[in-house]
């Protein structure tokens, strides 16, 4: 997607060989205007496929997510983060450790919102090693839906999360792919 290509390489940060930063756009400050049209480009890859919810992880994919559900005129599920590891009767939860961030935490979401009916497209804003990803599969399953795909704002395809969306049979469609990171270099893929 040519605009967030763009601004990525006129205001993306890379930190390390691993990380890219984009506060200016999306994980800090967010552009509404670059997210609308964000949103636009993952509707139309997906206008086909009977979508009835969009979902997301808190906290940066839901500026994206939303405008999306939006275009696709249907409701937006934000599963949540919790540190605690008690169990509650009226959630799915599955743990998510994320190498990026060396942590762990229970991925929930209420039974309230998906069942065997709905058909959702994950979005969420990178895949690195795709955890997060894999988790929100499982809720999704849990909760007896099928998933269309998911969509991602920026991949880096140097690390696995390609390859651990598909182990668990859904496809990913990302908008911009990077292929490497190092102190001030930002390689895309064409
Ligand atoms: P993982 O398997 O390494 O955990 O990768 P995953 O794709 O699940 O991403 C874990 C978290 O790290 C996600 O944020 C993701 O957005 C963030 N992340 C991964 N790589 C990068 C990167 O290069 N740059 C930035 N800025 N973030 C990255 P999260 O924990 O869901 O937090 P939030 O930002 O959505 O609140």
């Amino acid at each position: 997607m040519k605009l967030l290509e763009e601004r990525i390489l006129a205001e993306g940060i890379a930190e390390n060989q691993d990380v890219l930063r984009v506060d200016g756009f999306l994980n800090h400050q967010v552009d509404p205007i670059l997210m609308e049209a964000v949103a636009k480009d993952f509707a139309e890859h997906f206008k086909n496929e009977g979508i009835t919810k969009v979902i997301t992880i808190e906290s940066s994919g839901i500026a994206p997510a939303l405008l999306t559900a939006k275009e696709l005129g249907v409701e937006l599920i934000i599963m949540k983060k919790q540190p605690s590891k008690v169990l509650y009767k009226d959630l799915f939860q599955t743990v998510v450790a994320s190498f990026t961030k060396d942590t762990s935490y229970e991925l929930t979401m209420s039974k309230k919102f998906l069942d065997e009916n709905d058909h959702v497209l994950i979005i969420d804003d990178f895949l690195a090693y795709g955890e997060a990803a894999a988790g929100a599969i499982r809720l999704v399953r849990m909760a007896h839906a099928t998933i269309a795909g998911v969509g991602i704002l920026i991949e880096k395809t140097f690390q696995d999360g390609r390859a651990k969306v598909k182990e668990n049979g859904v496809n990913v469609y990302s908008q911009v792919k990077i292929k490497k990171l190092a102190e001030g270099v930002i390689e895309l893929e064409q």
